[in-house]
């Protein structure tokens, strides 16, 4: 090594000299040298042209640097985010959320610059909890259509695989069976949190445990939420409002709720689990998503699962009596899954935390749907009077005015467009096959 330096930097080569590089260097008196009042080791440097290398050695860096910057002007969390794609599909709301990541959590530090090649993102990454269930799986249906990767986990309580099977071997598509009452870690962009059963007679199956989803399933989400940067959604319900003393609802009334009855569980649960979700937006500034879903219908719900529509329907189809409670003149509205959907997907990508009621303000009575399911299936159909449950609230219908202001949104298909959708799904699934349900549609 020595003598290597020697040859490059000497006018002689190391065969000229007999010695080593202390003899060669020693033999040059340093009178001699050019700038010799600089120490020796500079005076090496700027002999063999040192400085120049460093200088050119440092534009080429600069060089590559500039080039390889994010460009657009503090935007370099924005790759990893929406990376996507599906451009037309999601809004420019979307694109909102996409840019500042780190705005929403400003306690974790998004590391700039691009992600390496081979890793980068396709489209959002979303985590749909409950999505195995009716709502849910209507929602991955769509979110998987729009081009992003769905992260569903479901216990499968209520929920079924059907419900989402024609999306296995989708590379975007990915179910956990797991119950949000214990922790789980995944990397997600956004987080729809729906796992909870929703109707009467399994939300009271096991009071216990639906109290414990709302209360701490939420509490896991939300903590998974916070640690990855996710946005939060809560799918709550009208059931906040109660046996509600005011007509229609509208979300500034706080409701009159019983909180010691047998729906409570699931009430007072959802009130809680908005209250979680309220806290740890104003205490970890996570940006969170309320909405509060009226009375929904459609394909795929969970038959004789004691919600009136289902009830009909599956009763009619059958041709059981249909069963009312009470005197049939409580009020329900009904609005399709689609909308609900839709509604649900805008509150996402928009940026109003709500709470935002989504439903259908088109008011029926018990009797007047009991009608509406004679005419579309069974126009014989009897209905039999049964004693009310406890606690049933009397009338219930949305004030809509802050979706529609906010986020654009209202409910378009009329129950009695919808209804027959929701026939034909459980005609299938009660009577098997086509066949089977076409010979039994011929029997009425
Ligand atoms: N459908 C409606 O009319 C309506 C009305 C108001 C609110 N909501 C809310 O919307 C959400 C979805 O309702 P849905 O009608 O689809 O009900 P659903 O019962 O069909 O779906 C709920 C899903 O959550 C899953 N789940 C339940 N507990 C779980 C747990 N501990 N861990 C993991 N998964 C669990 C179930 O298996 C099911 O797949 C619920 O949060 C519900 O409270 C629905």
């Amino acid at each position: 090594m020595a003598s290597e330096l020697t040859y490059r930097g000497g006018a002689a080569s190391p065969s000229a000299g007999a010695a080593g590089a202390g003899e060669y260097s020693s033999a040059k008196p340093a009178s001699s040298k050019p700038l010799a009042w600089l120490p020796r080791a500079a005076r090496y440097a700027a002999a063999e042209h040192r400085p120049l290398f460093a200088l050119v050695g440092m534009l080429f860096a600069a060089a590559l640097f500039c080039l390889a910057a994010p460009s657009g002007s503090g935007s370099g969390t924005a790759a990893p985010y929406s990376s996507s794609g599906r451009a037309a599909a999601v809004s420019g709301a979307l694109t909102r959320f996409s840019v500042d990541p780190a705005a929403h959590n400003p306690g974790r530090q998004f590391v700039a610059g691009k992600v390496p090649l081979g890793l980068k993102r396709k489209g959002l990454r979303v985590l749909v909890t409950g999505g195995a269930g009716f709502v849910g799986s209507h929602l991955v249906d769509r979110l998987v259509a729009r081009g992003d990767s769905v992260i569903v986990v479901d216990n499968l309580f209520t929920g079924r695989k059907e419900n989402v099977m024609h999306h296995f071997g989708n590379p975007n598509f990915e179910m956990i069976r797991h119950d949000v009452v214990e922790p789980i870690l995944l990397e997600v962009d956004q987080i729809y949190h729906l796992a909870c059963p929703a109707s009467p007679v399994h939300y009271k199956y096991n009071p216990v445990k639906t109290i414990k989803t709302n209360v701490v399933g939420t509490l896991n989400m939300l903590g998974l939420a916070k640690r990855i940067g996710a946005r939060f959604l809560l799918t709550s319900t009208s059931e906040v409002y109660g046996d509600p003393l005011q007509h229609p609802q509208v979300e500034t009334y706080w409701g009159n709720v019983n909180p010691i009855g047998v729906r409570s569980c699931y009430d007072e649960g959802k009130r809680t689990a908005e209250t979680l979700t309220m806290d740890y937006h104003r205490g970890a500034n996570l940006e969170v998503r309320i909405a509060r879903i009226f009375n929904t219908y459609g394909p795929r719900m969970c038959i004789d699962d004691g919600r009136v529509v289902s009830n009909f329907v599956a009763q009619a189809l059958r041709k059981e009596p249909l069963t009312v409670y009470g005197d049939g003149k409580q009020t329900r509205s009904f609005q399709y899954v689609s909308d609900l959907v839709e509604g649900l997907m805008r509150l996402m990508e928009g940026d109003h935390i709500g709470p935002f009621n989504l439903g259908n303000p088109g008011e029926f009575t018990m009797l007047e749907l009991a009608k509406v399911v004679q005419d579309t299936i069974d126009p014989n159909a009897r209905i039999e009077f049964r004693e009310n449950t406890q606690d049933d609230p009397h009338k219930r219908k949305p004030d809509i005015t802050k979706a529609k202001e906010q986020l654009g949104w209202e409910p378009k298909i009329a129950l009695r467009d919808g209804l027959p959708l929701m026939v034909t799904d459980f005609r299938k699934r009660i009577f098997g096959d086509q066949d089977n349900a076409a010979t039994a549609t011929e029997g009425q």
